[in-house]
């Protein structure tokens, strides 16, 4: 798929090329990213493409004329009826849902705004979404576009070394991650839970499902509650907070996780 940018500052956004999983499918071709500068749409001498804002008040406002130019250049080369997607802390929050929704599409434009923002105007005229990437203000686009692009690279099928891991990341399935643990065995007195080591891939895989329930059950409830459980997942959550000790803290250490793997 392709991800077309406009940003005044191109380079930004041009550089999570140079970096792994994203630098990866760039060059596997299996995301083009495009960049699009406005000030090349300008006509004057500076080359300005913002100006203070109507009623007063401190900082610019992007115009809307190199905006729509630069975009009318970019419609030209796309698909038609191509959407273009403001990034902005007023859109609707980016969540893994609708990044695997787009993650299958040809391709869409990003418009990452600086200043105050972009003139109201061109937003009526030319854009089709708003997406935020949270609640608190950036002082431009380019890291909201670069986080976009960067999980949706991810998704591409063939983007990442190992086929699964996307689909066990956290949100693939309305759950949270299960820990990870690597070599060595032990540090400081905190070993690795038993049941990775038994390569008993049926246990593991069971502990590994009880931990995401359990983790997303502490750390956030509400996607549990949108995703629903099946009986199974309940019984392994319930068996997940039986471990629970009295401090309220979660044992998530494998070896007590059972009523079987506590005799071990
Ligand atoms: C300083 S911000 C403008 C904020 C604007 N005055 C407001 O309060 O809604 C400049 C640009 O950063 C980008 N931006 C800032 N915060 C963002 C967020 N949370 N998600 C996506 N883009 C953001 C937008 O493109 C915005 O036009």
């Amino acid at each position: 798929m392709w991800v077309d940018v406009i940003t005044l500052f191109p380079q930004m956004v041009e550089s999570i090329a140079a970096y792994g999983v994203t630098g990866r499918a760039i060059e596997k071709d299996l995301l083009t990213l495009k960049t699009w500068n406005p000030r090349d749409f300008t006509t004057d001498n500076y080359q300005s493409v913002d100006d203070r804002p109507y009623g007063g008040g401190p900082g610019m406002v992007m115009q809307v004329e190199p905006l729509r130019r630069c975009i009318r250049a970019v419609r030209e080369q796309a698909v038609p009826h191509v959407k273009v997607i403001y990034l902005s802390p007023q859109g609707k929050r980016l969540d893994q849902t609708l990044l695997r929704q787009r993650a299958g599409g040809e391709g869409f434009v990003l418009v990452a705004g600086r200043y105050e923002g972009i003139d109201e105007r061109f937003v009526e005229l030319e854009i089709d979404e708003e997406w935020s990437i949270g609640d608190y203000v950036l002082s431009g686009g380019e890291l909201a576009a670069m986080v976009v692009i960067d999980a949706i690279a991810r998704l591409q099928p063939g983007a990442l070394g190992h086929g699964e891991s996307a689909q066990q990341d956290s949100f693939m399935d309305g759950l949270l991650d299960y820990p990870h643990y690597t070599r060595p065995d032990e540090i400081d007195g905190l070993a690795v839970p038993q049941v990775l080591l038994s390569g008993d891939h049926a246990r593991i895989n069971r502990w590994r499902h009880q931990q995401a329930l359990g983790r997303t059950a502490i750390r956030r409830p509400d996607l549990l509650s949108n995703r629903g459980m099946t009986e199974h997942e309940r019984a392994l959550l319930e068996e997940f907070m039986r471990v629970h000790d009295k401090q309220g803290r979660f044992q998530i250490c494998g070896h007590l996780m059972t009523e079987e793997d506590n005799h071990e």
